[in-house]
């Protein structure tokens, strides 16, 4: 077999073998299949697609290029989330904490920043210390003790995601179904979860950038997650603006910090708007699927139900304490994090102000995380290194009121060049109108497997 056949067929739309696949990601694991034919072959892809069989045998080529975790004997139900990305979205961090809190055991497997989107990896690294690449025998041990514990793929565990991963970032190859489908189902299945919540996102800063689309990668997401044991829902989401009001690696942590914070629970509603301010459709999106994933750990009958639980731990401080002690137990210093926030910030500074007087129409959310990147949030080649101090506060969202001159955005890069590169696209970002902007809906639909 040799791949530059693999790569033909696939560029000339036919179907590959099994046995075609497994020898490809084989190869390019073990090194004798180089990148550029990979490239190649990974840009064949995206224009010819893959059929569901396909889609499935190169899961498991790429789950059965490491070891996958053993976690028998670890009490259920083990449970976990994941989004196919987007700007600002965090809710990994605060749903972590919060399922471990009501019972669920999460073993998370996450990613890098992929293209203008963030990665919860980055973001977890920049709280000093915090080790994302645990041993087998140490994301066991933290499992067990803290209920939830945060990785990337290993050497050992899924390399070929984090080999072809970082190739796709870099080569135009992220929005597509099967390679995105295979890219999350097999770190899943690696990770020992049984059960998946999985938020699919559509529009500007998303991959897919329409519902439709969405929808074809959330079933193709419930079908291979199907053939692998996987129970899984699918919630659809918005990704139109950023989620939230930071976007950037630390400051994204400081958000979830805060959206742990009992006192932002006063409220005796379980409406889902609730949170600190600026962070209400973060909080919407975040009980959503917190509420899904005790549906599928069997600790709620039903949405509304969910949400409640939800709201009701997050009022009791117990995900609050959950996450310092999670830091803790990856390396980090509890102390020394709680002293940063608030404070640790790229020296490079910049605000941007309203234009004009009138209603935010629309903040674009693509536009903003290729701001990110050039601000040293994510990266452009893949040996780059992120900033995490970087980043863009969003004092406003989309529907809000302003004067001329309203402090829209504040900006940190980690340089002087950073900061210009990003200044541009950030004003771009921004559209005004005369009247109020129709509000869109942030959860667009619910998919089941069948
Ligand atoms: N998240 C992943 O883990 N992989 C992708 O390809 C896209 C989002």
């Amino acid at each position: 077999m040799r791949a530059v056949d693999i790569i033909t067929a696939k560029r000339d739309g036919g179907e590959l073998s099994g046995e075609e696949i497994a020898f490809l990601i084989k190869g390019f694991t073990g090194g004798e299949i180089p990148d550029y034919q990979v490239a190649a072959w990974a840009m064949a892809v995206f224009f010819r697609g893959m059929n569901a069989a396909e889609t499935a045998a190169l899961t498991e080529a790429m789950l059965d290029s490491g070891g996958r975790m053993d976690l028998s004997g670890i009490p259920g139900p083990l449970v976990d989330k994941h989004s196919t990305g987007g700007v600002g979205d965090k809710t990994s961090l605060i749903l972590a904490p919060l399922a471990a809190s009501l019972g669920l055991r999460d073993p998370m497997m996450s990613g890098r920043a992929l293209g203008h989107t963030g990665g919860t990896l980055d973001k977890l690294e920049s709280i000093p210390g915090y080790r994302t690449g645990l041993s087998p025998q140490e994301f066991r041990e933290i499992l067990a003790r803290d209920g939830f514990a945060m990785t990337g793929q290993t050497k050992d565990t899924v390399p070929a995601d984090r080999l072809l991963y970082a190739l796709r970032d870099v080569t135009g190859t992220v929005e597509s179904i099967p390679l995105i489908t295979a890219s999350i189902l097999s770190k899943k299945k690696a990770e020992g979860a049984e059960a998946l919540v999985l938020d699919v996102k559509y529009g500007a800063g998303a991959f897919m950038k329409e519902g439709a689309e969405a929808e074809k990668l959330a079933r193709s997401l419930t079908n291979t997650g199907a053939a692998l044991g996987i129970r899984i829902i699918v919630l659809l989401t918005s990704m139109e603006e950023p989620l939230g009001r930071m976007v950037g690696n630390f400051l994204e942590v400081e958000e979830c910090w805060a959206c742990l914070d009992p006192a932002a629970y006063g409220g005796a509603d379980d409406s889902g708007a609730q949170g600190p301010a600026g962070s209400a459709d973060l909080m919407e999106v975040t009980l959503e699927l917190g509420a899904r994933m005790l549906m599928l750990g069997g600790k709620a009958a039903h949405s509304a139900q969910g949400r409640l639980l939800c709201v009701e731990s997050l009022r009791s401080g117990k995900p609050r304490e959950l996450f310092l002690q999670n830091i803790k137990s990856q390396g980090g210093d509890p102390e020394r994090f709680l002293a940063m926030l608030g404070t640790y910030r790229s020296p490079h500074r910049a605000e941007i102000r309203a234009e004009r007087e009138g209603y935010i129409s629309r903040i674009d959310a693509w536009k903003v995380g290729h701001a990110g990147i050039s601000l040293g949030v994510g990266r452009n080649r893949s040996g780059d290194t992120v900033s995490p101090a970087a980043g863009i506060e969003l004092h406003r969202k989309s529907g809000d009121r302003v004067k001329a001159g309203d402090l829209i955005m504040t900006v940190w890069g980690k340089d002087k060049t950073a900061l210009d590169a990003a200044l541009g696209g950030l004003g771009a970002a921004l559209e005004y109108a005369e009247t109020p902007p129709p509000r869109t809906a942030r959860i667009l639909k619910e998919i089941r497997q069948d």
